[in-house]
């Protein structure tokens, strides 16, 4: 399996179907957890805080689970299939 890396520790496979990754190691959730979150209708960071718990302990996360979720909230591919 070839891998890419995105930005910092994000990977994803080159079918663009992304793998598990732990966005916040304070409440262990991870970019699945924050997409499944979106997926199940909600809306904001603060309902995302409260579903999941992320960004609630020491706050580092939260650029990064920001990002998950919006990409999950308005999904685009991320990368191009090489040819
Ligand atoms: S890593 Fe998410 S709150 Fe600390």
């Amino acid at each position: 399996m070839r891998m890419i890396s995105i930005y910092t520790d994000v990977a994803f496979e080159w079918d663009c179907q992304p793998t598990a990754m732990y966005v916040c190691l304070c409440k262990c959730v991870r970019d699945r957890d924050l997409r499944q979150a979106a997926e199940a209708g909600v809306r904001s960071f603060d309902e995302l805080q409260q579903a999941t718990g992320v960004s609630t302990g020491c706050g580092r996360c939260e650029d990064m689970a920001r990002e998950v979720f919006e990409q999950a909230l308005d999904p685009r591919p991320l990368c191009v299939q090489p040819a």
